[in-house]
């Protein structure tokens, strides 16, 4: 069984030996190859909606591995106790969904490990992270196609103040898909602008917020190697 490169940048980021949660289940993929390839020790699955939790159970059923898996229908966290994870993998949805789903388990910050894939939301949820006591360790990219993904390992912990263009793309790290990735947050930033510039009734505050972003997404990106 073989992931797409997002799903295998989440599963690279999953502690050796953990217990995991994985919400948002759907097909079950990401705790399947964890349990196949001997990375994790138990997992649940959940999921909001029966459908994929049902496939996901096919799945889990297909690659002999029931055994040590478990399926929750639940919203979030809210169907699994503290001590049932150690680790836990939320990707493939919205940042804001990500943090609502966080904020319910407020234990998801005592001595775990998070892997976060947020679609959408990046600043917002980098945000929220930072206010409420969480901080991001290790952030890294993925392409599928001409799409580019970030996957986060995020734990309990002061997080350093973030920039505003930190807060858009993360801290500078030497990813090799780190330029691509500038690049790509860089025609997002343009595109929210122009939307701004051309609007009927300007909002100077995003305005200039938004320039500040791009500023420093630039500078982020001459000062890559
Ligand atoms: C786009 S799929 C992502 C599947 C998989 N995690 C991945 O990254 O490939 C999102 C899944 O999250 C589920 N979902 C959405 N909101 C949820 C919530 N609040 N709690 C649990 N599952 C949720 C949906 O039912 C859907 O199966």
């Amino acid at each position: 069984m073989e992931l797409t490169p997002r799903l295998q940048a989440a599963a690279d980021q999953v502690p050796q030996g953990a217990r995991l949660a994985d919400v948002g289940t759907d097909h079950g993929y990401l705790p399947v190859w964890l349990l196949l390839n001997g990375r994790v020790r138990r997992a649940i699955a959940s999921d909001l909606r029966r459908g994929p939790l049902d496939t996901a159970r096919e799945n889990a059923r297909f690659y002999g591995v029931t055994d040590r898996m478990d399926f929750r229908l639940c919203d979030g966290l809210t169907g699994i106790r503290p001590e049932e994870a150690d680790a836990v993998t939320i990707a493939g949805m919205g940042g804001e969904t990500i943090a609502a789903i966080l904020a319910a388990a407020p234990w998801t910050k005592e001595d775990r490990t998070l892997v976060l894939q947020p679609m959408t939301s990046f600043p917002e949820l980098r945000l929220w992270l930072q206010q409420n006591g969480y901080t991001i360790e290790r952030e890294t990219i993925a392409r599928e196609a001409d799409r580019l993904y970030t996957i986060w390992t995020v734990r309990g912990g002061e997080m350093p103040p973030l920039t505003p263009a930190e807060l858009w793309a993360g801290r500078q790290s030497g990813d090799p898909l780190r330029r691509d990735y500038l690049d790509h947050m860089l025609r997002k930033v343009a595109r929210a602008l122009n939307g701004h510039r051309a609007a009927q009734s300007r909002n100077e505050a995003a305005i200039t917020e938004l320039e500040e972003v791009a500023a420093g997404l630039k500078t982020m990106r001459e000062e890559l190697p």
